[in-house]
């Protein structure tokens, strides 16, 4: 058996999560530690984000959602945010061929309006080549906020409501989902922050209603794929009971 052969047959025995999310956090820190600036982190930390997005294909994971950039970090220093953007153009642009060869879909989840033309059409351009591909979606979060989310799906009820496409008691959770970002894609079972610090920083607050929370003191430059499997055999572990009694959980498994 070759290594893919072998990650696959351990996801058939394992309790796989079909969408997984990360707060890729710890940069920074890693940087510091290495007497080194930020921006050294940053660079650093796309290796740990090619490491897990090959862990994630080949362990058959359906949806994997990367926070790269939050709506609160435009808040840094210039040059800080200035190094992050021209990061994300350089791996767009390095990074997209190879993943279509792997048969990923990719798309940027965000309000992209704040960014440049040129990323915006770098990001049109990446989006466009790899919608029809069948595997692993990999959605990268930036400018994106949680509460953007929810008021961005609210506004576009309203709007349905005002063009008389839907009516006021029409709005619910349902209808109000299929307006938030990764409605499409199976619901988030695993959400990852690493770092050490406890907190969600307005990443996905709809969609991890019900997803299982990992936390690790590891910095983001030193997640690897190794890293990334214990979290999936952590989640393994976890019973997760939606409202319901141990006994009917367990019961349902079966
Ligand atoms: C996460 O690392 C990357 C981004 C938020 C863009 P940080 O840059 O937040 O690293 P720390 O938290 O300062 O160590
Ligand atoms: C969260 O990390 C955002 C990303 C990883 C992109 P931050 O470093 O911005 O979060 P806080 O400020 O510590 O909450
Ligand atoms: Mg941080």
């Amino acid at each position: 058996m070759d290594s893919n052969e072998d990650l696959a047959q351990q996801a058939e025995d394992k309790n796989i999560p079909q969408h997984v999310a990360i707060i890729m956090d710890g940069n920074g820190r890693w940087a510091q530690l290495q007497g080194k600036g930020r921006v050294a982190g940053h660079k650093a930390g796309v290796e740990s984000v090619r490491a897990v997005v090959s862990h994630a294909r080949k362990s058959n994971i359906k949806a994997l959602t990367l926070f790269a950039f939050s709506s609160e970090n435009w808040q840094r220093p210039a040059k800080e945010v200035s190094v992050l953007m021209d990061l994300f153009m350089y791996v767009l642009t390095k990074e997209v061929k190879r993943l279509h060869k792997h048969n990923i879909r990719f798309q940027v989840i965000g309000d992209l309006s704040r960014f440049s033309d040129k990323l915006q059409k770098n990001i049109a351009k990446s989006e466009k080549l790899t919608e029809d591909n069948t595997g692993l979606v990999l959605s990268v979060a930036a400018n994106y906020g949680g509460r953007w989310d929810i008021a961005d799906a609210a506004k576009k009820l309203a709007s349905d409501v005002k063009s008389g496409t839907i009516s006021v008691d029409d709005i619910n959770e349902h209808s109000l989902h299929q307006h938030t970002c990764l409605a499409e894609l199976p619901a988030l079972d695993l959400l990852i922050r690493t770092g050490g610090d406890y907190r969600i920083s307005n990443f996905l607050l709809w969609q991890a209603a019900y997803a299982e929370l990992y936390f690790t003191d590891v910095l983001w430059p030193d997640f690897n794929e190794s890293q990334f499997e214990q979290a999936i055999d952590c989640f393994d572990q976890r019973e997760r009971r939606f409202g319901k009694t141990g006994e009917q959980a367990r019961n349902e498994e079966t």
